[in-house]
């Protein structure tokens, strides 16, 4: 039996089969470790110090900065993007980059809910507002990352990306470049897609547009165009009528 709980918030993703069509079981066949499946506390990069970064406490201090607009699964999922990212760019430094794109939202705990959507709507509407959670999130930042012990040089480098992460419009570095990425690549994933759609009550193929239009010629990164339009192709096929009135049970 499974031990992976449904996702409460995400009823469309699926945990648990329906049932089994092949006669044998092949669950002995399944490694441990795959490459590229990621764990929050298995995948934290080792500091200087030999220490490992402790993402589980960053995010249990982060979760309830979060808790609005989707930003604590945007946060989890961008992560998870990071992380591919830096992968396949060594030369970024994952203790740097996975700290900062798991905090870069917590500014917006210091925006009144009911401005935030104006603040990020197409057309820009609340620069201040974009700017306070900037400058709110890297102040947060300070306090989880110098709390659960992170490396105080990776510390000032985290949050001079997370004070700017939306408004600045170049990258002050690699690992600034691929939370940038992250950020902004998350929109086109099948979860970005179901989120940006409640918000600006736009269907699924008026979303996956918008979103599109606003992130591959937007990104800094190879890889990070690659996997943005990989998560476009797939969320495109997804939409068309030769794949919605497919008769398979
Ligand atoms: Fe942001
Ligand atoms: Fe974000």
């Amino acid at each position: 039996m499974s031990e992976i709980p449904q996702v409460a918030h995400w009823p469309a993703i699926k945990m648990h089969p329906r049932g089994r069509s092949f006669r044998d079981d092949v669950s002995a066949f399944i490694p441990k470790d795959a490459p590229g499946v990621l764990d929050l506390v298995a995948m934290a990069p080792v500091q200087p110090d030999g220490l490992r970064v402790d993402l589980l406490g960053m995010w249990e201090r982060a979760a309830p900065l979060l808790a609005t607009r989707d930003n604590d699964a945007h946060s989890l999922q961008a992560l998870g993007i990071a992380a591919a990212l830096c992968a396949a760019l060594p030369e970024a430094d994952p203790v740097v980059v996975l700290p900062a794109i798991l905090l870069h939202d917590i500014g917006w705990s210091q925006v009144p809910p009911d401005e935030v959507l104006a603040a990020i709507a197409p057309g820009g509407g609340r620069p201040d507002l974009v700017r306070l959670h900037e400058v709110e999130g890297a102040r947060l930042a300070r306090g989880i990352l110098t709390d659960v012990g992170h490396d105080p040089a990776a510390i000032e480098r985290i949050a001079a990306i997370i004070d700017g992460h939306d408004s600045r419009t170049h990258a002050l570095s690699i690992e600034d470049a691929i939370v940038k990425d992250s950020d902004k690549t998350w929109r086109v994933t099948p979860h970005g897609i179901d989120v940006v759609m409640e918000w600006f009550g736009l269907d699924r193929a008026q979303t996956l547009a918008l979103c599109a239009s606003r992130v591959v010629d937007h990104l800094f990164t190879e890889p990070g165009r690659a996997l943005a339009r990989g998560f476009i192709a797939v969320n495109s096929v997804t939409m068309w009528p030769q794949f919605t009135t497919l008769a398979h049970d």
